[in-house]
């Protein structure tokens, strides 16, 4: 038998591309390949490439440049690209850059394994397309390897919404949900591996409407269903739209143990005007509302968000408003990023804000966010959380993992192992982290 290939996979962007990397990887394993973290050893190098931030086709070309020197030394070495790039550029990769051997878009990746032999006949294949058939069903899991303590695992994909900044609905396509019962075998399948925590992920994952034995299931039924597997100690989800969060979702961060108290629900902005223009469809006031709402189902929940600064025409005035919704909801965590145009999507056609501006409002932003986070975490100090034990600690005898609150957790002179679940009291806050010691 001839010695494996390797695989080098650099993942970019979001959790789901984390997920697509590990079906990607686990589809090449037919093909007889095991991963490697060194790109100086691959046979085959894949890009899985994220199109949100700026200029992020030019970050993969110059990338790829790097790759140059080892393919004049291993004529042999297949180069891909795939992800949310790969999807919006198509042809054009093969064209700047002629090492590349393999464009594939996000769902196609069921097809990898016959695009591969195709290289190796020495093909150049491209699959940008938006196939009929589940690529999930496809891209079957690797038999019962052993697994860490938490899991992604893809429920939906693809955005219909259409903000007006945002390049998801062309790269990722239209929203489709897939059948509960296909997620709850993949489920039951990482529990027996080991998983003990899944985080549900989708662009839209509250507008999840798979369907199930009786017509189709909402996001919140498909969690009551999870809720039922033995061995699953923990359920998450992200990223949901403020108007997609259903009475049932909302009632199950109330009701459900399992369903962890952390909601990721970007408002993006707090004027209604630039709301507007966004194409975002809620107003400030209905998102508050709506916080509110969910605060009374669970009031401990941890808030989490994504902001936009300088968006076209955004005032001083607009960017207040964005402020005082942050004063008013108090973020757990957020992101929060400058503008920036990608071209094809509405907003790119707008007059944009000067960029200095915009630097200073992100700085007056994430100084009120990063304020409110260490506030948030340290108000953790003397608590008694849950905590999912994922690894051993620096020190000896010391454990580290999650809050349910997704804090990092770490406590020393743990006799506990990677996967158990403790009851932890928060003794101090440091910068990124808290520490605790066992209950009992
Ligand atoms: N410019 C800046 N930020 C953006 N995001 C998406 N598109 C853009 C853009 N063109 C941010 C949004 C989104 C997050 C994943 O990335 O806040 O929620
Ligand atoms: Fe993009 Fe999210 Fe808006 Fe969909 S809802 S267009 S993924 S920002």
């Amino acid at each position: 038998m001839s010695a494996p290939k390797k695989l080098f996979i650099k993942t970019y962007g979001c959790q789901m591309n984390v997920y697509d990397s590990e079906r990607m990887a686990e589809a090449l394993g037919g093909q007889g390949y095991t991963e490697t973290k060194s790109a100086d050893e691959a046979d085959m190098i894949l890009l899985n490439t994220c199109h949100i931030r700026e200029k992020a086709a030019e970050k993969v070309y110059s990338e790829l440049g790097r790759f140059k020197k080892l393919k004049a030394q291993k004529p042999d070495l297949k180069i891909g690209v795939a992800g949310c790039v790969a999807q919006a550029e198509g042809q054009e990769i093969m064209r700047r850059q002629p090492l590349v051997d393999l464009v594939v878009g996000p769902q196609s990746y069921h097809r990898l394994p016959e695009m591969e032999a195709k290289t190796r006949e020495g093909e150049k294949v491209l699959d940008t397309d938006f196939p009929e058939e589940d690529k999930f069903e496809q891209l079957k899991h690797r038999p019962k390897s052993k697994r860490g303590p938490t899991a992604f695992l893809t429920v939906q994909e693809g955005c219909d919404k259409f903000c007006a900044f945002c390049v998801v609905p062309y790269t990722r396509g239209a929203e489709v949900s897939r059948p509960a019962d296909r997620i709850l075998t993949e489920a039951r399948d990482l529990v027996e591996r080991g998983v003990r925590e899944i985080t549900l992920l989708g662009q839209n994952v509250n507008a999840y409407h798979g369907a199930g034995a009786n017509g189709d299931l909402t996001l919140a039924q498909l969690i009551w269903e999870l809720d039922k597997v033995e061995g699953l100690e923990r359920i998450r989800f992200t990223t949901s739209h403020p108007n997609d969060m259903m009475d049932d979702l909302i009632e199950a961060h109330g009701t459900c143990k399992k369903l962890m108290p952390y909601l990721h629900l970007p408002v993006q902005a707090g004027s209604d005007k630039i709301l507007k223009r966004m194409n975002r469809s809620h107003t400030a006031e209905s998102y508050l509302r709506l916080i509110e709402r969910i605060r009374a189902a669970r009031p401990d929940i941890l808030i989490s968000g994504d902001f936009i600064v300088g968006f076209p025409e955004e005032t001083e005035e607009d960017f207040q408003a964005t402020l005082d919704l942050v004063e008013e909801v108090k973020y757990g965590t957020a992101y929060s990023f400058k503008y920036s145009t990608r071209p094809g999507t509405p907003a790119a056609e707008r007059p944009q804000v000067d960029p200095v501006e915009a630097d200073d409002r992100l700085q007056r932003l994430q100084a009120l966010l990063t304020r409110q986070q260490r506030e948030i975490q340290d108000s953790m100090v003397g608590r008694e959380v849950g905590v999912l034990f994922e690894k051993p600690g620096r020190q000896a005898g010391q454990m580290l993992g999650k809050s349910d609150y997704l804090h990092a957790v770490h406590v020393a002179d743990c006799n506990r192992q990677a996967g158990e679940l403790a009851r932890v009291r928060i003794v101090s806050s440091r910068t990124n982290s808290l520490a605790g010691e066992l209950i009992g």
